[in-house]
């Protein structure tokens, strides 16, 4: 029997068997706990077969240079694969996997409550609590803007935005949405959805979910142009990847109360944080959290695993990009 072929898994992750891949392959695994220092990857990707990574690795052309003719497939846990040239890894028959639909619910329940959070200011005034300046109810403290019946805007309206829109029902709101393709009339329907120019979608919606994937044409996409477009009272809430918002002008809008508020979960330099962001109060700032369930980061890491083995086997993986 031939050696086994050798895969470096990049950080410890939840649900990813290695008991599975170690019936198939060598795992390597990272020295130490926390995301897989480049310099380390670069030696231990060497003659590898496979790669399971997170969307903190950055997986380019070099990357894949120095793996060699060896390197069949990168599995990524994550459902957006920006960490990853796609293009140079087909142009390398490397096949690229990802973690769709596991994580749909969890992203759009973060997603709406971030939405919440911002429109009533759930972090401005537990921040006031926890310094102890809670001295009684106050009728003039925190008011906030409704969420039941308002307008909510969503750019990108893949899975994720559309389990936005359904939750969007239960509060009665109207649902406008942009996406580089309408969804079928019958889905529209049933989610009471309905597509628009993006700068319509700015200038009419009260909330504006942002669910898109980081692309060409999606990077830098919310600019000081656009926020201007957006009503005062507006709220911006982004899941996607912080790339899509220039966040200097976002700072800026939040300071000068252009919008009301807004809700972020991904950042333009993860794990750096914009320092007027840090500043704004109105901001609700999360670390990154869409699909940190327990149960459905198990299902990713289950669902990477499946795609690393099964293009190591020959087969065709439950969840190709390429
Ligand atoms: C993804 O899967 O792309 C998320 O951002 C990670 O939770």
């Amino acid at each position: 029997m031939g050696e086994k072929p050798r895969v470096v898994i990049t950080r410890r992750l939840p649900g990813v068997s290695l008991a599975k891949i170690g019936e198939k392959a060598e795992a390597v695994l990272p020295d130490r706990d926390g995301p897989m220092p480049r310099k380390e990857l670069l030696r231990k990707v060497r003659g590898a077969s496979g790669i399971l990574s997170t969307l903190a690795d950055r997986i380019d052309a070099p990357l894949m240079e120095t793996a060699g003719k060896t390197l069949r497939v990168v599995s990524n846990f994550a459902v957006g694969v920006n960490n990853i040239d796609v293009a140079e890894a087909t142009r390398r028959r490397i096949r690229v996997c990802n973690t769709p639909d596991v994580l749909t619910e969890a992203a759009a329940d973060l997603g709406f409550g971030l939405l919440l959070a911002a429109a009533r200011r759930f972090s401005e005034a537990e921040r006031f609590l926890r310094a102890g300046k809670f001295t009684g109810w106050d009728p003039w403290g925190f008011l906030g803007v409704p969420v039941f019946g308002r307008t909510l805007g969503i750019v990108g309206m893949g899975k994720i935005g559309s389990a936005i829109a359904a939750r969007a029902r239960g509060f009665e709101m109207r649902v406008l949405y942009h996406s580089r393709t309408p969804i079928p009339k019958a889905r529209e329907d049933a989610l009471r959805a309905r597509h628009v120019g993006l700068d319509d979608l700015l200038s009419g919606s009260d909330f504006i979910v942002l669910c898109v994937p980081l692309t060409s044409e999606t990077r830098g996409m919310i600019d000081r142009g656009r926020l201007r477009r957006m009503k005062k009272e507006a709220v911006l809430v982004n899941i996607g990847r912080g790339e899509v918002v220039d966040e200097g002008a976002l700072a800026e809008a939040l300071a000068v109360g252009r919008i009301f508020a807004g809700g972020l979960d991904v950042y333009e330099k993860e794990p750096k944080i914009h320092p007027g962001l840090l500043r704004a109060p109105t901001a609700v700032l999360l670390p990154h959290l869409g699909s940190a369930t327990t149960e459905t980061r198990e299902r990713m890491g289950g669902l990477a695993t499946e795609n690393l083995l099964a293009v190591l086997s020959g087969d065709d993986p439950p969840c190709p990009v390429n």
